[in-house]
């Protein structure tokens, strides 16, 4: 098994946080973000990738870019777009760890935070509340069926959060 952490979940559940805040734990760690590497790589972002080519297209880049993962990255810990868990090879590229809450919470994290207008015009599958919602109820099952860790980000607070991560992934990956 590769040694990276892949970080998945529902949109707005803190993916890209966490990943910042493991890396500051383990040195030898690197943060990488699959919606980052589609924009870099494409030179485009998300919402226009999705508005321009569709999501079919954009799909299609997730299952290019986590297939670079699998052959060429370790020493990383992965934070996902959230329908990422879908690509084919998605327990190839390390132990995946599901970012777990409830869908009020995650909307609440997004509408209360100070940059809400910008979390939310970013993502183009959060524009109505109630259509996410049922994305949400479509998909939570599938995140824990992949998942080998299940984390509930509503449990403590982020640091406590990221050291449970460590410990459950280091006595998996011994
Ligand atoms: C998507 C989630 C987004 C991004 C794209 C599609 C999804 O990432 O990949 O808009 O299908 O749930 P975040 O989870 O970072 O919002």
């Amino acid at each position: 098994m590769k040694n990276n952490i892949v970080l998945i979940g529902f949109m707005g559940v803190g993916k890209g946080t966490l990943a910042r805040r493991l890396v500051r734990k383990d040195s030898a760690l690197y943060a990488l973000d699959t919606d980052d590497m589609i924009e870099s790589l494409t030179n485009t972002k998300i919402k226009k990738i999705f508005a321009t080519a569709g999501e079919s297209a954009f799909r299609a880049l997730e299952q290019k870019t986590a297939n670079w993962l699998e052959k060429n990255v370790t020493n990383a810990v992965i934070s996902t777009g959230g329908g990422f868990f879908k690509v084919q090879n998605i327990n190839k590229i390390g132990t995946i760890v599901y970012l777990k809450a409830e869908f009020d919470w995650i909307y609440s994290r997004i509408v209360e935070s100070p940059n809400a207008k910008k979390k939310l015009k970013k993502r183009p599958l959060f524009q109505d509340s109630e259509k996410a919602r049922s994305l949400f109820n479509e998909r939570y099952e599938a995140y824990e069926a992949v998942a080998d860790i299940v984390v509930d980000m509503s449990a403590g607070d982020q640091e406590t959060i990221a050291d449970e991560i460590i410990r459950k992934v280091r006595s998996l990956q011994q």
